[in-house]
């Protein structure tokens, strides 16, 4: 079954050709984070503009990549929600409108099942090449952490009904950020000390020349459900360790010297950093890898599975990559690719194969969702 997927929750426009959810023919992202970059975050009017400018273009390319036609493609997969609702639209109508023209069937895929399979898709390219790599297994534990999203699942995969041929994928959520998303928190920690946008690449790669234990942020507690998260209280902890110090003085310096640069590479950049801003950024980046490491252990210990996925764009975190590897206490943790990890529409292709084969269909009255829950909630 070959599946066409379209993307466009938030600063991403992508489509990607997937057949039968496990071997991806082609995948285009075009992203918007340069024409963002200026403004230190996503301005959701100008993101729907973008979209609308380029969701035509990179579905053309994702079907020349993979040499198929329109009509060639068995159904159409598209993203419903959560995400910013202008920029949802512009995929969710093109989506819409090419099901209509082409009578194809049509899927609506919630974006963090997305992120989840992703880590299942990437299993299969890899065993499919011979990698020696296990196989991905739920029930699983999964860890969605991105710029819009940290949150982890259960998942599993039940059996509809007697009768059914097909299982079908189920997800929990245990536990969600109350505030900002790890993402969020690490773009935001950037702006602060004006080192760019998206901030967690930049943070990623400067940590490699500061001290993670110069600043001891102490562990984050919470009151309630341990498996939430909460990222706000460390990014104003940031905050207070540079209003009024030396570190703001040099933040307004760097933003000065960033505006006569285009894109400064890492090195120009971190001659521009202090020593003392290089550890707070190295140890701002260390507490929040330990709390998500922290809390996705102690979910799949609860929930006594054996694997665990980690999706989204922050697990692009080479951290957060190392600290899994080394600590995994016994499970099988998986990551995709950089490319599967941010937003992508392979992974939309790839989850809605599931749903295409459970036979769910969407309507003409498929409408985007700002806030779009996944699974049952504790
Ligand atoms: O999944 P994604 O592409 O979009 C959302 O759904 O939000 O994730 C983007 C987020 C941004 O906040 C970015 O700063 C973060 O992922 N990110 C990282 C890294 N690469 C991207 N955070 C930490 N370390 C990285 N290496
Ligand atoms: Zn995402």
């Amino acid at each position: 079954m070959l599946i066409l997927g379209i993307e466009s929750s938030c600063d991403e426009t992508a489509a990607a050709v997937v057949a039968d959810g496990e071997k991806i023919c082609a995948s285009v992202v075009a992203s918007q984070v340069s024409m963002h970059a200026k403004y230190g975050g996503v301005v959701p009017e100008l993101a729907s503009r973008e979209h609308l400018r380029a969701i035509e273009p990179v579905v053309d390319e994702a079907c020349r990549q993979a040499s198929v036609n329109l009509h060639d493609v068995d159904a159409i997969a598209v993203t419903e929600g959560p995400g910013l609702v202008g920029s949802l639209l512009v995929g969710l109508v093109y989506g819409k409108a090419l099901a209509l023209a082409m009578k194809k069937p049509l899927v609506g895929v919630n974006h963090l099942e997305g992120h989840i399979h992703a880590v299942l898709l990437q299993n299969k390219i890899d065993r499919a090449a011979g990698k020696p790599v296990a196989e991905a297994k739920v029930p699983a534990v999964t860890l969605v952490v991105s710029g819009g999203h940290t949150s982890l699942f259960r998942v599993a995969t039940v059996i509809p009904g007697a009768g059914a041929q097909r299982a079908r994928f189920e997800y929990q959520q245990l536990g969600h950020s109350r505030d900002d998303a790890a993402g969020e928190a690490f773009d935001k920690v950037a702006r602060l000390l004006a080192l760019g946008y998206p901030g967690g690449p930049v943070i990623d790669k400067l940590s490699q020349f500061g001290d993670p234990l110069a600043v001891d942020f102490g562990h984050i507690k919470m009151r309630g459900n341990p498996l939430d998260f909460s990222f706000s209280g460390l990014k104003t902890a940031v905050l207070y360790r540079v209003r009024g110090t030396e570190l703001a003085h040099e933040a307004e310096e760097r933003q000065a010297w960033r505006k006569t640069v285009q894109r400064p590479t890492i090195d120009e950049l971190r001659g521009h950093c202090s020593q003392a801003t290089l550890d707070l950024v190295t140890s701002f980046q260390h507490a929040v890898v330990q709390d998500l490491v922290q809390r996705t252990l102690a979910a799949a210990e609860e929930c006594g599975v054996e694997d665990i996925f980690i999706s989204g764009g922050v697990a692009c975190n080479s951290l957060l990559r190392r600290r899994f590897a080394e600590g995994g206490k016994g499970f099988h943790v998986f990551f995709p690719s950089l490319a599967l990890s941010t937003d992508n529409a392979a992974m939309i292709a790839a989850a809605g194969y599931y749903r295409l084969l459970d036979g769910q269909r969407a309507g003409i009255a498929l409408s985007p969702h700002a806030s779009f829950p996944l699974g049952t909630r504790p």
